[in-house]
């Protein structure tokens, strides 16, 4: 397998202090990798330094074999890093077809994005049944297909996940992780974050294990769905629920838990 991404050392944070400690992770080529860990753990802000909307206080990133510390996040996306951050990311006044297309706004060859527009939707059926619509009045799971489906009118080389679960309904939910082995299947990368830790790792090859600011633990995503650390601290109780009031929201599982609920409300 050849390495597509390697954080090295990594250190960021947004004020006074350091988010990540020294942050050491591969991800590669072909692969998923799910990163999970607690809440604020800094899963999302090692996905801002790959994608560059934040440049590490030390360490490197390397993509390709090129280190791309420096670069913008435009320059990262036109090499094909793709983040589809943890909030809805369509427009939701313009048109699913609108919105595909924006996806590859940046590129100059516009054949190109037309033709790959026509290969999501080979891959994501719902570009074409719901083309004329306005993304806002798709379901929340619809709308993650169609965000999933834009990231391919790029061409990545790198897609970059933030929990794509999260406030989803069951079916919802499990539409997003049989997407995200489509993806795989087709070949290619991502790097996904998930709170919902026991789908995020059956639906990916590896699995890396985020506490206090450094990767504590990386290894298949079986291997970790089955290590009984993991499985106490982020799995929940054995079964596919882990009881509301066993733990408070000390636990992945019932943060991802509490904050489904909480964000269906809001939504
Ligand atoms: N833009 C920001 N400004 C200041 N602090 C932030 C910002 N984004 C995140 N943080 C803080 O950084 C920590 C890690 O956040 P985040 O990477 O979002 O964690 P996770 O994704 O693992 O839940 C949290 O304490 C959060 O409050
Ligand atoms: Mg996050």
């Amino acid at each position: 397998m050849t390495t597509l991404l390697t954080l090295h050392d990594v250190v960021a944070g947004y004020g006074a202090g350091d988010i990540l400690k020294g942050v050491d992770l591969e991800v590669s080529t072909g692969t998923v990798t799910c990163l999970i860990g607690p809440n604020g753990a800094g899963k999302s802000t090692v996905l801002k330094c790959v994608s560059g909307l934040l440049r590490p206080r030390l360490g490197s990133v390397r993509f390709a074999g090129e280190q791309i510390n420096g670069l913008s996040p435009r320059a990262r996306l036109l090499k094909g890093i793709v983040h589809v951050p943890q909030d809805r990311s369509l427009f939701p006044a313009m048109t699913v077809a609108d919105n595909l297309l924006m996806g590859g706004y940046a590129l100059k060859d516009q054949k190109a994005v037309r033709r790959r527009i026509e290969e999501a939707a080979e891959v994501f059926p719902i570009c074409r049944s719901r083309a004329a619509e306005h993304a806002g009045s798709l379901s929340g799971g619809e709308q993650k297909q169609v965000e999933l489906a834009r990231t391919l009118v790029l061409d990545p080389g790198l897609i970059l996940l933030d929990e794509p679960s999260i406030g989803l309904d069951p079916k919802s939910r499990h539409q997003v992780f049989a997407s995200i082995r489509t993806l795989a299947e087709a070949g290619r990368t991502v790097l996904l974050v998930e709170q919902n830790a026991r789908s995020g790792l059956a639906a990916s090859d590896f699995g890396a294990v985020l506490e206090s600011g450094v990767v504590r633990l990386v290894d298949t995503g079986a291997n970790l769905l089955t290590d009984p650390e993991v499985a106490r601290l982020y799995l929940g109780a054995s079964g596919a629920h882990s009881s509301p009031g066993a733990s408070g929201a000390s636990s992945a599982a019932d943060v991802s838990a509490a904050s489904t609920t909480s964000s269906e409300g809001a939504r």
